[in-house]
């Protein structure tokens, strides 16, 4: 039996959640606009561009074009230089037990993130090989609550949507795994990720039965 695992990338399989928020906060606060937790959670799962509007609304700052590019620019390398750094000790506790799970047990696996920079990423940590399809920020163009990239994962995977099992540590990509009926799997806050058909702290709350459990019921 075969079901499609779809997982998001920053936050749920590699720690790099935290390095957006140092350079969108660093840029922000050169901006003096005020951003902390509250406002990052918003831009979890969205896109750079969507991320950079967004602030500036928050801080009713108008720009230029090439100024808004510019800014891109400069959060980008900020948090280039904190991926350049990493390594497979960034990969998120029990991650490498649910992937070698699943591919014990033939699982078709893809990554479905809204990241430009997503397959550098996986380089770095040394997962590319691992995932069967990677949808990344350069495939698609409609960003998450919208399901593209999900569906686009799911089509790779050559699975129907209504078989596939979506990680997501985003409000933004709960919506769009279940926008795109699939099944949802919130990793982190409960209370946030309270759209989520599941929700655990990490992968080390998730006993191995429950993936046994998914795999045996479609
Ligand atoms: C992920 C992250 C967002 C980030 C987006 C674009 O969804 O959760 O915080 O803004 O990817 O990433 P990029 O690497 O292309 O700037
Ligand atoms: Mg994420």
């Amino acid at each position: 039996n075969k079901r499609g695992f779809i997982f998001d990338l920053d936050g749920v399989i590699v720690d790099t959640a935290r390095y957006h928020y140092l350079a969108w906060k660093r840029l922000a606060d050169s901006l003096g606009i005020s951003f902390g937790e509250t406002e990052n959670e918003q831009l979890k799962g969205v896109s750079r561009v969507r991320s950079l509007e967004k602030i500036l609304d928050w801080g009713n700052v108008e720009l230029s074009k090439d100024r808004f590019n510019e800014l891109l620019d400069i959060k980008n390398k900020d948090y280039l230089a904190y991926i350049e750094r990493m390594d497979q000790d960034e990969i998120l506790p029990d991650v490498l037990r649910v992937l070698s799970f699943l591919k014990q047990n033939e699982q078709p696996i893809a990554l479905g993130s809204a990241s430009k920079n997503a397959r550098t990423i996986l380089k770095e940590v040394d997962l590319l090989d691992v995932f069967d399809v990677v949808i990344d920020g350069t495939n698609v163009s409609k960003a998450k609550p919208d399901p593209e990239v999900f569906l686009k994962a799911a089509e790779g995977l050559g699975q129907v949507p209504e078989n596939c099992i979506v990680f997501e540590d985003s409000v933004a990509g709960i919506r769009a795994a279940n926008a795109g009926s699939m099944l949802s799997i919130g990793i982190g806050d409960a209370s946030v990720l309270n759209e989520a058909s599941y929700v655990f702290k990490d992968f080390t709350e998730i006993p191995t039965e429950f993936f046994s459990k998914l795999i045996s019921e479609r």
